[in-house]
């Protein structure tokens, strides 16, 4: 009996590694995706049904390859068959597709997904150098070896554009949800820290009508001041810009300073620096709004966040934390109360008040 209990026990273990060896295998709809957003296919397929042929003429492609890396997409869900049987039939969007994979669409993540392709699919393949080094894999995946992982983000105008459009793009779906986790109403003077093109502090001006907000990035970031479109008007007037080095520059004034995916990206030390910087520029009853996907308590999960905590190893300085953890750290940097607030979607709101 025993002996069957362990050859049980041994199949069941078997099961779960060979399930984490051939995990890429499942993961490679990712490359389906990149390839098919790069060659345009879905831009293609929203003006209409397409067949293989068309969309590889447009893209320079090969034909019978387009043909197969389609057919691949509506197996995947990503197109359906519009016309019937083999040969030349013809392909058209899905409601995913429509929404998420054109690029004109508002919910449109195309940048995300050619941002993973670029940089964080490139840093993966050295995981297992990451943690030899423990430390990011930019020399090895893109060539840049500097201090300040936003050297490599930053690589080129291109990069640099790619990824503040690309983290643009998370908020057009789920800001709305982490700005109104909380009343922020009461702050009238925000600052959006590290607030990249500003399509966060678009929707708090919106949202919160009384308010104004400030993004605070880099001077390349600011200059290049990535707006999505039509927002200029309903919230252009009450956001503007500050260029600095949160690291070295007095955070200007304000009531409420955000960090959205900020604190992530460094270590404890530099953590607390920022929300020390906060705490020193906030006035009486001030506060910080930290967004970020939070794990669980004592840290075992969730999957997705711990990936992402492996992510953070492979192209930053931080890594996921746990709420205890940032309660720790608004706590050391005078922030001694913080909630948090779990608004549905990847990422967690906590309001952390002086
Ligand atoms: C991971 S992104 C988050 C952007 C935005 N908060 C969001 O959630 O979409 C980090 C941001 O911090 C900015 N950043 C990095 N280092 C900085 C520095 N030393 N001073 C000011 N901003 C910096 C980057 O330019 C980038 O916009």
């Amino acid at each position: 009996m025993a002996d069957r209990g362990d050859e049980r026990g041994r199949d069941r273990d078997f099961r779960v590694l060979m399930g984490h060896a051939h995990g890429f295998m499942v993961s490679q709809p990712v490359q389906v995706l990149f390839a098919a957003c790069d060659l345009g296919v879905f831009d293609a397929a929203a003006r209409g049904p397409v067949c293989a042929d068309v969309v590889a003429r447009a893209a320079g492609a090969d034909p019978r390859a387009t043909r197969l890396l389609m057919d691949t997409c509506a197996g995947l869900g990503l197109l359906r068959r519009a016309g019937p049987g083999e040969g030349r039939s013809s392909f058209a969007n899905t409601r995913l597709s429509d929404t998420f994979l054109v690029v004109g669409s508002p919910l449109s993540q195309c940048s995300m997904l050619r941002y993973l392709a670029g940089t964080p699919y490139r840093c993966w393949a050295h995981l297992a150098d990451a943690v030899r080094d423990g430390r990011d894999q930019y020399a090895r995946a893109v060539g840049v070896d500097a201090e300040d992982p936003f050297a490599a983000i930053y690589r080129s105008e291109a990069d640099r554009v790619l990824f503040t459009r690309a983290l643009q793009e998370t908020w057009s779906l789920c800001g709305r949800r982490v700005l109104t986790a909380f009343d922020l109403s009461p702050f009238r003077v925000i600052c959006d820290v590290g607030g990249g093109s500003g399509a966060l502090a678009r929707e708090a001006a919106r949202l919160y009508p009384g308010s104004t907000v400030t993004v605070f990035d880099t001077p390349e970031v600011v200059g290049s001041q990535l707006r999505p479109p039509g927002d200029e008007e309903e919230a252009g007037p009450r956001v503007r810009f500050i260029a600095g080095d949160f690291f070295r520059a007095p955070l200007p004034p304000a009531d409420l300073y955000v960090l959205a995916r900020v604190l992530h990206d460094w270590g404890d030390a530099a953590c607390e620096a920022l929300l020390r910087g906060a705490h020193r520029a906030g006035g009486p009853g001030s506060a910080v709004l930290i967004v970020e996907r939070v794990l669980e308590a004592g840290g075992a999960g969730p999957p997705e966040a711990l990936l992402l905590s492996l992510n953070m190893l492979l192209q930053t300085r931080g890594r996921e934390r746990t709420e205890a953890e940032y309660r720790e750290l608004a706590a050391r940097a005078g922030f001694p109360r913080l909630r948090l607030r779990r608004p549905g979607g990847p990422y967690e709101a906590m309001l952390a008040r002086k």
